[in-house]
């Protein structure tokens, strides 16, 4: 079982973290090694079908996380907290983040951007915290779309100061998304708690990528930090015609696929 602990101590390591949404993957990474399971409110899009983060529900991110959380055993398991689970109070915030560790099975919880006295109230109270910085797809909307940040000094200085910040209310982790690789890596030398790169270059502690992105699961023009592994959509496609086309022919099910009467059943 992987701990809070056991994740600290990856600092200087390297370490894979990656998304899931269901019992089914969540048990094969589990089983294939991941360490770190992030229930990302990236279900919104790459399986709910929303154009961005921002209409996912604390409803539905505990459904899911419920599921992740039966089919992983070892893995330590974080929550992500959808918008305005957190942004509205402190005192909202707390009770939603309690309820992925208390209704759902996670051991931590993920919410984005600088929020130092949120984060301090939280892990003061026991909830394990890990954040995220850089391109928040949370500010879409104030950010003016999926865009790189950090990409002058000042800005740059600015994520410095807040990954600071973060590590002093006591993050364990903290994410770092869509930011040049150079500032990715003062960040990485600059804090003491291992960060967990996407879209941030080679320097990070460890990455993660969604599940979805990786498997070829989504669609259009994948982003170009993104790798995939395999093609499971071209696959799922295949398959299902493949099954079309045996039912049409006639060739499936076959005797193998069927049940007989027993023989006492004949009379
Ligand atoms: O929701 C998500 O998948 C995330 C990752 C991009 C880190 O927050």
């Amino acid at each position: 079982m992987t701990t809070i602990s056991d994740l600290r101590s990856l600092k200087g390591r390297r370490f894979a973290m990656l998304t899931a949404y269901d019992y089914p993957t969540a048990r094969i990474l589990d089983e294939a090694g991941i360490p770190v399971l992030l229930v990302g409110d990236s279900v919104a899009n790459v399986v709910l079908g929303h154009e961005t983060t921002l209409p996912v529900t604390m409803d539905e991110m505990l459904h899911h996380t419920r599921a992740v959380a039966r089919g992983a055993k070892d893995a330590l398991i974080v929550g992500d907290m959808p918008f305005l689970s957190y942004q509205v109070s402190d005192e909202e915030a707390i009770r939603n983040a309690g309820r992925f560790l208390k209704e759902a099975g996670a051991h931590a919880v993920k919410l984005e951007g600088p929020l130092v006295e949120l984060i301090e109230k939280l892990t003061g109270r026991g909830i394990p915290v890990m954040g995220h910085l850089g391109l928040t797809p949370q500010s879409v909307h104030a950010m003016g779309g999926y865009k790189v940040q950090a990409r002058t000094d000042e800005e740059a200085e600015r994520l410095l100061a807040d990954a600071h910040g973060l590590e002093k209310a006591g993050v364990f982790s903290l994410v770092l998304e869509g930011v040049p690789a150079e500032v990715a890596r003062r960040v990485t030398e600059a804090v003491s708690v291992p960060t967990i790169g996407i879209g941030a270059g080679p320097h990070c502690d460890g990455q993660v990528l969604v599940l979805h992105d990786l498997l070829g699961l989504t669609f259009g023009t994948p982003a170009k930090f993104v790798k995939r592994y395999a093609d499971l959509g071209a696959e799922i496609a295949r398959a299902a015609q493949a099954f079309k086309d045996d039912v049409e022919a006639g060739a499936y099910p076959g005797p193998e696929h069927s049940y007989q009467a027993s023989p006492s059943s004949r009379g």
